[in-house]
């Protein structure tokens, strides 16, 4: 066996274990049998892999991936000028100062919410684009809120969730939270030259397009911006999404039928409100996995939106 490999992972004749040993696989099956009426199961799991825990040591190589990283960044952001490179970046400076900061995080485990391929991309559109007020529908526990606190420093950051109950405000210098949906926040008293908003809260793209842009919000970003044939990936995704509205002609409203895990899902769609939010559109760019990259996941159909006007 080689010196550096060490216990509990290989077996007695060097070969890579998986999963569990023999006398832990006893255990498990017995649990199971027991958790077995309650229709639950004890399920291996291991955490999430991120640059903070799974990388190269070799700096060199390090690099390697960054600049491939850089070269794609730059390719993505070229397809949507001119909404938002505005001056020369130097992708390869930003994309160090991600990782530095996705490292130092202080939360890990963000299931549920954004993984890697966000950060990534949401870190380098706020870099870029340099909004003077972020507004997030759909908090969840903050981690994406955090972000936008340590990017962007001199900017307003407003996160809105029906449930709030997961965030730890003292992780934040700037950002207020409020409980509720943010159409019903008052925006009047305040003129913002560059605001963006991110749509994470799975409410229908078509109302949050609208929504946006009455409230004068012309860049913005979304997540799960479901082609109309994968709508069934997520058990409650925004429908319509954007690129349903862009895509796909809705002559009369209509429903989206689709099973998730064995569920039967059902969303209404009005025509008139895919017909208002299309009407608006002006860029509708996705963008693409980083996971291909750099091995680190959560790709979801990110999407940069920018509107008319
Ligand atoms: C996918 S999570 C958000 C993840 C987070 N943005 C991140 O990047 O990690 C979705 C969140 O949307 C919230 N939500 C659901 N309906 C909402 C609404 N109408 N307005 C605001 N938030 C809502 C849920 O409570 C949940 O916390």
């Amino acid at each position: 066996m080689h010196p550096l490999q060490d216990r509990g992972r290989y077996n007695k004749y060097g070969y890579a274990r998986h999963g569990f040993s023999p006398m832990k696989r006893k255990i498990v099956r017995l649990i199971n049998a027991l958790l077995k009426p309650l229709d639950c199961e004890l399920v291996r799991t291991s955490r999430r892999m991120t640059p903070g825990n799974t990388y190269m040591k070799d700096p060199a190589l390090r690099s390697e991936m960054v600049k491939e990283l850089a070269g794609l960044a730059e390719a993505s952001f070229q397809q949507v000028q001119p909404s938002i490179p505005e001056e020369k970046v130097d992708f390869e400076k930003e994309i160090l100062s991600f990782f530095e900061l996705y490292r130092n995080k202080p939360f890990e485990n963000n299931d549920g919410g954004s993984g890697f391929h966000n950060f990534f991309w949401i870190y380098l559109v706020v870099r870029i684009l340099k909004p003077d007020l972020v507004v997030e529908s759909g908090v969840w526990k903050g981690q994406m809120t955090w972000l936008f606190d340590q990017a962007l420093p001199e900017s307003a950051i407003l996160g809105f969730d029906i449930d709030l109950g997961y965030v730890q405000p003292e992780n934040y210098s700037r950002a207020t939270f409020h409980q509720m949906d943010w159409n019903r926040h008052d925006f009047s008293g305040h003129e913002w030259r560059k605001p963006l908003a991110f749509f994470d809260c799975h409410v229908n793209h078509a109302q949050r397009i609208i929504e946006a842009q009455e409230r004068g919000i012309s860049h913005i970003l979304l997540d799960d911006n479901f082609p109309m044939n994968r709508l069934y990936l997520n058990r409650v995704p925004p429908v319509p999404s954007a690129d349903m509205i862009l895509h796909h002609e809705i002559v009369e409203d209509t429903t989206i039928e689709f099973v998730h895990r064995g569920e039967a899902m059902n969303f209404p769609v009005s025509m008139e409100e895919c017909n208002r939010a299309r009407e608006l559109i002006d860029t509708h760019h996705v963008f693409p996995n980083v996971g291909r990259i750099s091995g680190y996941g959560g790709h979801s159909y990110l999407t940069y939106v920018r509107l008319k006007g």
